[in-house]
């Protein structure tokens, strides 16, 4: 990896990615693509270039990849999943045409692409308890069906063209610099906030929900460990199960409570969350990726609570 092009550099993600990638491959031109009115801003603006990349329009895309001769791209440019089920058209629009237009371009021009899928891939009649990595994957979210797709022409063009295409599936992404927005997974965000500022938080996931969670610093070393791995030792590309933690709602509350006991909840389930999370993992078996690109989480849930708290009351200037 050496000029990069990060999509969707101001999301929850990317945010995070393009600045690691800044500093820790010092010699690298990395650039933060992003769309009209999620303007990269601050340290993400002055740090490095920056330029409109909008997933469906490919001719702005392939200019960036000439212009600074792009070898690999992060692929970070989603709806999540709650929203997707809002608007499913845009989903797909983003999601499966905006991957097309980028397969191509590194078809053309031989680039390196990453593009996330997620627990989102799975479904009802997958095995929820040590989700296997080669298993039953028929979702029934507009978000998921799109993560299946990427997956499967992600791999396509890795077979059929050579285009060095890999990823993994993201389990709930728990973080303190930028807010995800519109996932199933996005409660055990916010809670950490509501903690923080004091706030009662409203929960609309029902406890005794597993699902799949992890903290953005394991998530992004992920991400650039698997770009770096040796290929010769790559049984899988797309998609690879990763894991550190999973918890249901009560027990993340507990861990809260732990060094904010006035933490104080109510349910609202929201049914269509509710039902996308029911259809999810309860915990993946992530062997694969430790075997085949030496994959290990750094983060469990107490490690990253301590971190989480003591970065937002920086971040929201609270004791
Ligand atoms: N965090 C995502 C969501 O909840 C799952 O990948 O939609």
């Amino acid at each position: 990896m050496k000029n990069i092009l990060v999509v969707g550099s101001t999301g929850q993600i990317g945010s995070e990615l393009t600045m690691k990638l800044r500093r820790e491959i010092p010699q690298s031109t990395v650039v933060a693509g992003y769309i009209p009115g999620a303007e990269p801003k601050g340290v993400l603006l002055e740090s490095g270039p920056s330029a409109i990349a909008d997933v469906r329009d490919a001719a702005g895309l392939a200019e960036i990849v000439t212009r600074y001769k792009i070898d690999t791209i992060y692929n970070l440019a989603a709806l999540l999943s709650a929203v997707a089920e809002r608007k499913p058209l845009l989903a797909w629009d983003i999601q499966m045409n905006g991957l097309l237009n980028i397969l191509e371009i590194a078809r053309e021009k031989g680039v390196a692409v990453f593009t996330p899928s997620s627990i989102g891939s799975f479904g009802p009649e997958t095995p929820h308890v040590g989700t296997p990595q080669d298993t039953i994957q028929r979702p029934r979210s507009m978000y998921g069906v799109t993560k299946v797709a990427t997956e499967l022409l992600s791999d396509y063009y890795f077979h059929k063209y050579g285009v060095d295409t890999r990823s993994v599936r993201f389990p709930g992404l728990i973080s303190y610099t930028t807010l995800p927005g519109g996932g199933t997974t996005d409660y055990a965000v916010e809670v950490y906030y509501s903690a923080v500022k004091g706030e009662e938080f409203t929960c609309p996931i029902a406890p005794g929900t597993y699902m799949d969670m992890m903290y953005m610093p394991d998530a992004l070393h992920a991400a650039m460990m698997l770009m770096e791995a040796d290929p010769s030792r790559l049984k899988h590309r797309n998609s690879f199960n990763i894991a550190s933690m999973s918890f249901e709602p009560e027990q993340i509350f507990a861990k809260i409570r732990e060094y904010i006991p006035s933490l104080q909840v109510r349910y609202e389930v929201d049914p269509v969350r509710q039902a996308i999370a029911t259809s999810w993992p309860d915990s993946m078996d992530d062997s694969c990726a430790r075997a085949e690109w030496d994959w290990k989480p750094t983060y469990d849930m107490d490690s990253m609570t301590v971190d989480m708290i003591k970065n937002l009351r920086l971040k929201l200037g609270v004791q």
